[in-house]
């Protein structure tokens, strides 16, 4: 026995030398925000909360809601500390104090966090509200930082109102949930209430770099995009991988470890696929999944690699560049804006869309055939567009038409399902122009212009959506699916319906480019495209079904 005792005594006074590698703290623990301006990509909350403690208006109830792993707890404890660290309430806290301190580790007596998915009962509220009514017993005052605030049971919520309507003075909650819809418009309305938004990629890839810099840890230059798109707007995860990734990489972390470890599938991989839809290369897209697959990644990896890829593409198409929080190697930006040149910002949009939607399918039970056949209907949607797009054409009388045309004619499935045929049909180009020749012919914008007093071609309505594309992208693009005519004065647009809200809210912008394009003020005129675009596109859809032979 007193060999037991000795032994006790030898372990607690001499721990094992491996004791430092235990006690190792994660990264996500260690880089936990401690002052207001360590939290990263929530500045108007910050704003909001520091001004407040500085007017000593403080409120006694706030509602925390956002997406996992974006600084909700962690400001909480801010918060906390902000009221009750001594020197407080301030904006500014010391991180030093005694109650700073506690709060900083979770162990402070008048700071209590309630994980609300365990703790949810009417019991357990029952004891909460017996609790608020006594002071605190070191701070300023009692904190209650209750958690996945979604997870209360419907009596344990009803019973927790009153309380949190009129908490005694020295008392404060703070309800965290990553679940907002779940929150009852009760609790709501009692509160003031804070958005955390995701965190950019921008702002990810900036704070791992300071996190190996701090650490001593090298990186190559692409390494941390992959986490932070992996992360998907999440810190903590986006540390969680990059412990990962240190722990297999050690002291250099390089852009090939990160794909490997994380499994991205390559850009330019990606890059090819979508390539291939745009240049109507069915064989190599369906070749570069094969390929990807056989060499072990997972089809829904590739699945998020085309819908980040496509996101990407729409958004520096609608803006006309690369807008800030977009990360993207000088080379891969190169890639992208030579695909997207001759695409149409609506064809992007289409195909992501398209995309987005036939998620579910992803998840069935036969995953790669579904990403096959979600890549020949992304291929089948653009040819779609080409038939729109000499149907528009058609429509405007363009010679281009032709052109158009001879790609149909081209990248048609008449060429993908035998060469033979194409060797019947003999020269494309020449049958392209002969079915368009028989076409109906709508008048063209530049006849509209010119009946008109608009002499030169692009002094019409066509010169102007050419202008308003130069100008502003994103409307000119939606310009194309709409009728426009110049007479006198008079601009007449036929708005297509699918786009009819937003460029109608764009009234006064294209008033004013239409008197910058003619240099004279214009009556500018929207009308609903209606039935009579339908009946014309009918017309011209059946024309070019006789292109097709269908
Ligand atoms: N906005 C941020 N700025 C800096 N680091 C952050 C931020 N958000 C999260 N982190 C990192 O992630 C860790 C976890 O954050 P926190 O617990 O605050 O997330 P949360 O929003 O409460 O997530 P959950 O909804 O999953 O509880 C922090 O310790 C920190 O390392
Ligand atoms: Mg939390």
């Amino acid at each position: 026995m007193p060999q037991v005792a000795w032994l006790f005594l030898v372990y607690t006074t001499n721990p094992p030398k491996r004791r430092s590698n235990l006690s190792y703290t994660v990264i996500a623990r260690r880089w936990r925000p401690q002052r207001f301006d360590d939290v990263v990509g929530q500045p108007h909350i910050i704003t909001t909360l520091k001004n407040s403690i500085k007017a000593g208006r403080i409120a006694h109830a706030f509602l925390f809601t956002g997406p996992r792993g974006v600084g909700k707890t962690s400001l909480a404890r801010i918060l906390a500390k902000a009221v009750n660290c001594v020197n407080g309430p301030t904006a500014e806290p010391c991180n030093v104090c005694e109650n700073c301190v506690g709060i900083a580790s979770g162990n402070f007596v008048d700071v209590i966090e309630i994980d609300a998915a365990s703790t949810r009962g009417i019991d357990d509220i029952k004891e909460l509200r017996e609790t608020v009514r006594y002071l605190p017993m070191k701070a300023a005052y009692k904190v209650y930082i209750l958690d996945e605030a979604h997870m209360l049971t419907d009596q344990a919520r009803n019973a927790f109102l009153k309380t949190l309507e009129e908490p005694p003075g020295h008392n404060i909650f703070i309800l965290a949930t990553t679940e907002l819809q779940k929150i009852p418009y009760t609790i709501m309305s009692r509160c003031q209430r804070f958005d955390f938004r995701r965190i950019t990629e921008k702002e990810i890839v900036e704070q791992l770099k300071a996190i190996c810099k701090k650490d001593g840890i090298t990186f190559d230059e692409g390494a941390f995009h992959h986490v932070a798109v992996e992360a998907d707007g999440s810190m903590r995860d986006a540390e969680s991988i990059l412990e990962q990734i240190i722990a297999y990489s050690g002291q250099h972390i390089s852009e090939g470890d990160v794909i490997n470890i994380i499994g991205v599938v390559e850009k330019e991989v990606i890059h090819r696929i979508v390539r291939s839809v745009l240049t109507k290369d069915l064989k190599d897209g369906l070749s570069a999944i094969e390929t990807t697959l056989g060499e072990g990644y997972d089809v829904n990896q590739v699945y998020r690699g085309l819908v980040s890829y496509l996101r990407n593409m729409m958004i520096v198409k609608a803006v006309g560049g690369l807008p800030d929080f977009i990360t993207m190697g000088e080379d891969e930006y190169k890639a992208l804006s030579a695909l997207i040149a001759d695409v149409e910002y609506y064809e992007v949009q289409n195909m992501l869309y398209y995309m987005l939607r036939s998620e579910d399918l992803m998840r069935g039970l036969f995953p790669r055939i579904a990403l096959e056949t979600l890549y020949i209907n992304l291929y089948n949607l653009s040819q779609i567009r080409d038939v729109e797009k000499v149907i528009g054409e058609l429509e405007r009388g363009e010679p281009q038409a032709s052109r158009a045309g001879e790609r149909i004619q081209k990248a048609g499935y008449r060429e993908q399902d035998t060469g033979s045929r194409e060797r019947d049909t003999g020269d494309g180009r020449q049958e392209a122009e002969g079915d368009v020749s028989h076409a109906p012919t709508a008048p063209s914008r530049e006849e509209n212009a010119s009946a008109t007093g608009g002499s030169q071609a692009g002094e019409g309505a066509h010169g102007f959506v050419e202008y308003l594309k130069k100008k502003k992208p994103f409307l000119g693009s939606m310009f194309d699916s709409c009728e426009c005519s110049v007479e006198g004065d008079d601009l007449t647009v036929l708005v297509d319906k699918k786009y009819g809200n937003f460029i109608k809210s764009e009234f006064e912008e294209v008033r004013r480019l239409t008197s910058e394009f003619f240099g004279r003020a214009m009556n500018v005129e929207f009308r609903d495209a209606g039935d009579r675009k339908k009946n014309i596109l009918e017309e011209y859809v059946k024309e070019a079904d006789s292109l097709f032979n269908l």
